[in-house]
């Protein structure tokens, strides 16, 4: 019912654009079975490390440059292979074809439709990706479908490959959520728990009060001098210190409720620190990463699975930057696996910000007819707008 059989192929475009990641997507889907055709994602996160954390105006400013070269990119090459484009390529590519309204129309005559993130995230950031989604729309008379980025990251999961057995559809993946389910949004702007009832029914179950845990990573790591962003360097020295060495507290993991707090485990990080003295060792510099991921992670694994039980859940969705962490990976694994819980992690390629994921939530959107026309209902068109602080629910 939810999979209409007479649309046999789909190619969604997705651009994401909601941070400091530019990245652009093609997204084949026939039957409700899907392939990634092109993924290419650019970032300006080296930039940012150097000011240790996001400089909005800076974050735009490079959305702007990449944007073009990234499309380009992905509508030229098809090429299924995660490519990730770094400044000298984005210069490259900016001589060798600026103008992206050049392409001829036979490449874009596959594209059903353009998926774009209206929101959350940075107004000034989001709104290159708008304006391009909706010139684009305009220029190929394609419809435009606003995504919403957390519903990307919530069903990123999906994007796992899976060895079909049915010959038909060798390269093609099926999309299969199990009802009811629990997903796990952990980003640097948001942790979220969601019970998904059906395919876009979402009730929100709780969230953190404070800090993102992307955020208490991105803080810690920048309170031990380690740089930006926090989280794969935390969980690099990790492997190597004693996660048992401090008791860092376990915010709200007793609470009752599905809410987070963060802010206290990386104050009792700083207050540490400050006892160990200025100069810290390696070794202990590890010990506190280490402890430090655990404690994290302990939360975040007690607090989903006490979800995942009380709601029957069938499923585990998880998806966002931190779902990159092996840490995290491996303890929900064992906690599903001895519940019999199906868990679908997010593959790590897509756990950042990304464009397939984008095409992926704004395909069951456009499913559902959540999108707009460009050449039908042009005021609802010229209406589409950043929501910087756009909602799941
Ligand atoms: O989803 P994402 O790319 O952007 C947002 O929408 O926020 O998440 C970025 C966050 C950063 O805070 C980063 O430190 C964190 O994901 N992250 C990690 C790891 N890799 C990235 N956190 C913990 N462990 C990791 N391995
Ligand atoms: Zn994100």
């Amino acid at each position: 019912m939810f999979y209409n059989a007479r649309i046999k192929t789909m190619i969604i475009l997705g651009i994401e654009t909601s941070c400091d990641e530019t990245s652009a997507a093609l997204l084949k889907i026939e039957r409700g079975k899907f392939e990634v055709l092109a993924h290419v994602v650019s970032s300006s996160v080296k930039l940012q490390a150097k000011y240790g954390g996001i400089v909005p105006e800076v974050a735009a400013r490079k959305q702007l440059e990449y944007i073009i070269p990234v499309l380009s990119e992905a509508l030229k090459t098809g090429n299924p292979k995660l490519k990730i484009l770094n400044p000298k390529q984005i210069q490259k590519n900016k001589t060798q074809k600026s103008n992206l309204l050049e392409f001829r129309v036979s490449n874009l005559e596959f594209v059903t439709a353009i998926a774009v993130t209206a929101g959350p995230g940075l107004a000034t950031s989001l709104q290159v990706g708008i304006d391009t989604a909706k010139t684009l729309a305009y220029a190929w008379q394609k419809p435009i479908i606003p995504t919403n980025h957390l519903e990307g990251h919530l069903l990123s999961p999906l994007l796992m490959k899976k060895e079909s057995r049915n010959s038909k559809f060798k390269t093609l993946n099926k999309f299969k959520i199990q009802f009811p389910a629990i997903g796990l949004i952990v980003s640097g702007g948001h942790t979220e728990l969601i019970l998904i009832k059906d395919y876009l029914k979402y009730k929100p179950l709780g969230q953190t009060r404070d800090d993102a845990a992307g955020e208490a990573f991105d803080k810690v790591a920048k309170l031990l001098g380690l740089g930006y962003p926090g989280g794969p360097i935390i969980s690099k020295l990790a492997k190597s210190g004693d996660a048992v060495k401090y008791d860092f507290p376990r915010g709200m993991i007793s609470s009752g409720d599905y809410d987070f707090s963060f802010s206290g485990l990386k104050t009792a990080v700083l207050y540490k620190t400050r006892e160990l003295g200025s100069k810290e060792t390696k070794n202990q510099i590890n010990n506190l990463c280490a402890s430090f991921q655990q404690a994290a992670v302990d939360v975040l694994v007690a607090k989903t699975m006490k979800a995942v039980k009380e709601y029957k859940a069938k499923m585990l969705l998880v998806g966002g930057g931190v779902s990159a962490n092996p840490l995290l990976r491996k303890e929900l694994e064992k906690n599903c696996q001895l519940n019999s819980i199906n868990l679908q992690l997010s593959p790590v390629k897509y756990t950042g910000d990304n464009a397939a994921m984008i095409a992926l939530a704004g395909y069951f959107r456009y499913k559902a007819g959540d999108y707009i026309r460009s050449n039908t209902q042009t005021k609802a068109w010229q209406e589409i707008k950043v929501q910087p602080n756009l909602k799941l629910v």
